[in-house]
């Protein structure tokens, strides 16, 4: 099955409003064909961006949410506020929530299933530590997170998720993954998927972890690697083009 390639740029706690309004207005004006992109700016500059995505192929996420509908949660932004800001989607379990923010399993489940529920995109990020890939726990963790973070969903919602695979060693460390090693990782997620939800093939799993535009075409190349969640490398827009351009 042939698999539309997805390129997003998580832009974490960068850019003010303006600053992701200009970002989105050069980068939608040379996005490639075949390929769907979204950026995924601060809470503050969701508004902006989305204005200036609207009418472009650019699809705006938000970096985290909660899974309740509304209440007493200080400081937390709920699925139906960031549709009410425009949002299309959500990203759930980045290993900087899970590592810096003590993101449970628990909790990315609850946010995947309400993101779904209120038809928000879902990005669903997981990835081992260094420590446990040397201990060879590598598909262990994988397993938890992925079980974790689909469970209670309908094969139609577990097949409109993206994976992203982040081996938290290469975020942000310059250490990329070599393309073996994520295509492994890659396949034994699908594997996974289909296993437990019969929808292996149908999923996008992104690699993500220090890709740049010199290294992208090798890692996109693997044939489980559906385009990738960017960090650093997203922060400018010639960069994000030239990845996005390398998932073609
Ligand atoms: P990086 O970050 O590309 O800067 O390694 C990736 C991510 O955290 O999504």
């Amino acid at each position: 099955m042939s698999r539309r390639p997805f390129v997003a740029g998580n832009w974490k706690m960068h850019k003010t409003a303006p600053e992701a309004a200009a970002f989105v207005s050069a980068f939608a004006a040379d996005v490639p064909e075949g390929v769907d992109v979204a950026v995924c700016p601060p809470f503050t500059a969701l508004a902006a961006a989305v204005g200036a995505a609207r009418g472009t192929p650019v699809a705006v996420y938000a970096q985290n949410m909660h899974q309740a509908e509304s209440g007493a949660f200080t400081g937390e932004v709920s699925a139906g506020m960031l549709l009410d800001a425009g949002v299309d989607g959500v990203l759930i379990g980045h290993s900087e929530r899970r590592q810096l923010f003590g993101e449970t399993d628990e909790g990315v489940s609850a946010k995947a299933a309400a993101a779904h529920a209120q038809g928000l995109r879902v990005i669903l990020a997981v990835g081992e530590t260094a420590e446990e890939r040397e201990a060879a726990l590598t598909e262990i963790v994988l397993e938890r997170q992925v079980r974790a973070g689909l469970d209670g969903l309908t094969p139609d919602q577990v097949a409109a998720t993206t994976i992203a695979y982040e081996p938290v060693w290469a975020i942000g460390t310059g250490l990329t993954a070599t393309p073996d090693t994520a295509q492994a990782a890659h396949a034994f997620i699908r594997g996974l998927i289909e296993g437990l939800h019969g929808v292996g093939e149908r999923v996008r799993i992104q690699y993500g972890g220090s890709v740049k535009p010199g290294n992208a075409a090798e890692l996109f190349a693997q044939p489980d690697i559906d385009g990738g969640l960017i960090g650093g490398a997203s922060l400018d827009p010639a960069d994000l083009t030239a990845i996005a351009a390398a998932a073609r």
